[in-house]
This record gives structure tokens, C-alpha cells and sequence, in this order.
């Protein structure tokens, strides 16, 4: 087999990708070890820049985003007693729409096995090899166990966090590794219930963050800070509403429950990986970097990096200009230390530290004081505006 760009991982950095290479008339295929329905039921991330939104749109797959995606003009942030809600568009002319990862994915994988380049689910021992020479190869075996043999002009990393690309760059490069593991995690839940809020509540509160998002007219999406050594199995239904009701509730108002359909703990940690590209390889999305979820980045960060990749690659293929690949992993990485930065301020404003790992209430007070000053200035209130909405793509 041979193809322009062999893509690891068919998440949403390696199917946009795909995407966006077809629509420039450069082919690829896309490898994913897992198979489609798995892939189209992971649970993720629900919050679309407008820069994501209009990059789907423009190849081809907002259809039913625009159709059924909510439309956000603004999200409320809580303290205990008050809620102050921040307007987008007010402040910065840009939105976000709430459209879940799955969604996203099912567009991409629906358009992609309809209309091509080629997707394979189900491969195993996936290897890239030879990518410091300009005819790297992927070798994998393939759903019926047979072994290949995929040659290629460029190899593509998008086979996120646990993906074989990452070490293989590092190794080669000696890259640099920054790394924090924040001392708390997220109990998420999707329930059957209609949202009780227009848009989304960002709270803090003294038990911990609670986040209040939703997926449809019906479909509820909340979260919980917990404490990372907690199970799941110690959370009833009952004692997650309870904490979501403790920690969102304001006189008057409180969450609307329903049957829990889904619910798991996350991990929270702050991650970057340089560089971005060893020769013929180069990665994308949760393969170089995972910000915690609590800025609404991670999804949208793959998504800037593609589009960037995207034009590169095929100024390299078409008109055979090094420039843009060779800047790729420097451009791609200012966003992803903003986004960094942005998703670490966020989730230090928002998440307490307990007093067995070290916070106290010297660090609450100065939490209660950087949301005040969010409530009460304009100018903080743009500032969160602009990062949460995403920055425009440099490219
Ligand atoms: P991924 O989505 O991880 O895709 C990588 C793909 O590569 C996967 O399909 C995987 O199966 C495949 N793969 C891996 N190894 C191989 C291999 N060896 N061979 C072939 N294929 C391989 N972000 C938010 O903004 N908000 C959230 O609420 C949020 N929740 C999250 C919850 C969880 C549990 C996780 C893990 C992430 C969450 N994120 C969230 C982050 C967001 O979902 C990711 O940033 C996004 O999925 C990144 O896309 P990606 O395509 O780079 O990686
Ligand atoms: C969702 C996830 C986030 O990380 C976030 O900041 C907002 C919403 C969600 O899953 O809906």
C-alpha cells in the first residue's frame, strides 16, 4: 500500500486531518486500533471554538452541527450566593457551540467512509519506521491478521496520549517533557434530564468545582472535582446529584435530575511535549500535549493543530516547500502554551486543593478574589472571553 500521509489514530486530530488533506487533493489513510462503535462512544469534550465550528463547516461536515449544535453566547461563572453570567459576544464578537466529541466524530467517520481516503478500524502493532528518511513506512497488521505494509512521503502522529509516536520522537530528538498532575480529578455524568441553565456554570465552591453542561434540550452533562483516589463505585447516583446540588444550587434554582446513562472519573494534568516532529514524523493533538479539561481546549487545540499541519503538508507535497513544516512544531506550540496557561488559570481559579495535599483557605481567599475580579472588571471578564472562545489560528 502506499498513500501521501499515513495518519495514526482516528480521533478527531487524525480524521480532520484526513479530511483536510482530501478537500486539497492529497491522500492519506488513516490507521485506528480500536473499531468504529468504540470510537463513536467515547465520551469526551462537549465545547467547539468558532474557529473549530467554521473548520468543520469548510470541509464539508457542519451540517448537522448547524443543525443540532446549542449556540453559546456566554457561560456563568458561581461563587456560593452568586452567579454572574460573562457575554462572548459582547466582549469579544466571537461564541463556542456545545456539540459533544462523539458528534464530531461519528460526522467525520460517516463523510470519510463514504467519500474516502481510507479509514482501517481494528489494526494492531501499528510502527512507523524509516522517518528520518523521506520514504518512512507504517507496518501494522491488519483486522483479518494479515501483516502490511503502508509506504508513505509523511508520517502523521494523531494516536493521542498512549499512541507509539510520541516516544519515538522523543527518543530520537532527546525532546523536552513538561509535566503537572493536578492534586484532584473530574467525576463526570450525562443523565437524561433537561438542562435547568441556559449556558454552562463554572462554580467554585468550598466541596470542590462543579461544572453544568449539557449535550441536547435533554441530555444533561455535569461534573464534580473528587478527590483522584476515589472510585466510582463509591459515587451512587444519589450522592453525585447531592454534590452537584450542594455545590451549583442558589436560592430558588437547582439542578434538574434524571437517570444517569454514563458516568466515570478523569485524571487532570497539564502536559507538553517538544518538539513536535522528528524528520518525516510529525504529531497532533493529545499526542504531544493534554491540557486539563476545565478551559474546554483539548478537542479544539487538536483541531488548531491539524489546520496548521494541514496547510503544511501540502504546501510540502504540492510545491515542495520545506518552510511551513519546518516552522510547524514552533507555530503550533505558542497556541499550545496559551492554551496551556489558559486551561492552568482556569483550573487554579476554579479547584480546591484539600488540606491533606497542602491548600488551606490563604489559597481560597485568593481564588474568591481573582473571581471577584472576573465579576467586577471588564477588562478580566475580555480577557477569559477571548482565551475561552479561542484565539485565531496563526498560520
Ligand atoms: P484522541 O481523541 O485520543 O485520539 C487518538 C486516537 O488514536 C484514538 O482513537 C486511539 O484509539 C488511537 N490510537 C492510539 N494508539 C494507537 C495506535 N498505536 N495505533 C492506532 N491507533 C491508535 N477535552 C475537553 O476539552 N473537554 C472535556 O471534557 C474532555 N474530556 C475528556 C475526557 C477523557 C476521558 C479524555 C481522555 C479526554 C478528554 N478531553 C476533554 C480531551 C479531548 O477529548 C482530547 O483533547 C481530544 O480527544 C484529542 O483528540 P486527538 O485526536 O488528539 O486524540
Ligand atoms: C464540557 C467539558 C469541559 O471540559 C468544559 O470546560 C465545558 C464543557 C462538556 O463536556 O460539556
Amino acid at each position: 500500500m502506499r498513500t501521501q500521509v499515513g495518519i495514526i489514530g482516528a480521533g478527531p486530530a487524525g480524521l480532520l486531518l484526513s479530511r483536510l488533506l482530501h478537500v486539497q487533493g492529497i491522500d492519506s489513510v488513516v490507521l485506528e486500533n480500536r473499531d468504529r462503535a468504540y470510537v463513536e462512544a467515547r465520551i469526551r469534550a462537549g465545547i467547539l471554538e468558532s474557529h473549530t465550528v467554521q473548520t468543520l463547516r469548510d470541509v464539508g461536515v457542519g451540517d448537522r452541527l448547524d443543525r443540532e449544535g446549542l449556540h453559546h453566547t456566554g457561560i456563568h461563572l458561581q461563587i456560593p450566593g452568586e452567579r454572574v453570567h460573562l457575554d462572548f459576544e459582547a466582549l469579544c464578537g466571537r461564541t463556542v457551540w456545545v456539540y459533544g466529541q462523539t458528534e464530531v466524530v461519528k460526522d467525520l467517520i460517516a463523510t470519510q467512509l463514504d467519500e474516502g481516503p481510507p479509514l482501517l478500524f481494528c489494526v494492531t502493532d501499528v510502527q512507523p519506521h524509516d522517518v528520518d528518511t523521506d520514504s518512512p513506512r507504517i507496518t501494522f497488521t491488519d483486522a483479518d491478521g494479515v501483516a502490511q505494509e503502508l509506504q508513505c512521503d509523511v508520517v502523521v502522529g494523531a494516536d493521542g496520549f498512549h499512541g507509539v509516536s510520541r516516544p519515538l520522537v522523543t527518543a530520537a530528538t532527546g525532546g523536552k517533557v513538561w509535566e503537572r498532575v493536578y492534586p484532584f480529578s473530574w467525576l463526570g455524568i450525562l443523565a437524561d434530564a433537561a438542562p435547568a441553565t441556559d449556558d454552562l456554570v463554572y462554580a467554585w465552591h468550598p466541596d470542590g468545582f462543579a461544572l453544568y453542561s449539557m449535550r441536547s434540550p435533554s441530555v444533561s452533562r455535569l461534573y464534580v472535582q473528587v478527590d483522584p483516589t476515589e472510585k466510582i463505585e463509591d459515587w451512587s447516583d444519589e450522592r453525585i446529584w447531592d454534590a452537584l446540588d450542594e455545590r451549583l444550587g442558589l436560592s430558588g434554582w437547582s439542578v434538574n435530575r434524571g437517570p444517569i446513562t454514563e458516568k466515570s472519573i478523569l485524571p487532570m494534568r497539564s502536559f507538553v511535549s517538544t518538539p513536535m516532529r522528528h524528520g518525516r514524523l510529525f504529531l497532533a493533538g493529545d499526542a504531544a500535549h493534554i491540557v486539563p479539561p476545565t478551559g474546554a481546549k483539548g478537542l479544539n487545540l487538536a483541531v488548531a493543530d491539524v489546520t496548521l499541519l494541514a496547510t503544511a503538508l501540502v504546501r510540502l507535497l504540492q510545491e515542495k516547500e520545506t518552510d511551513l513544516v519546518d516552522a510547524y512544531s514552533d507555530t503550533a506550540l505558542r497556541r499550545i502554551w496559551r492554551c496551556t496557561h489558559f486551561s492552568w488559570w482556569m483550573t487554579s481559579m476554579l479547584h480546591t486543593v484539600s488540606a491533606a495535599q497542602g491548600g488551606d483557605d490563604f489559597d481560597h481567599q485568593l481564588q474568591l478574589s481573582q473571581l471577584r475580579r472576573v465579576f467586577a472588571s471588564e477588562a478580566a471578564q475580555r480577557e477569559l472571553a477571548e482565551n475561552y472562545t479561542g484565539l485565531p489560528i496563526e498560520r
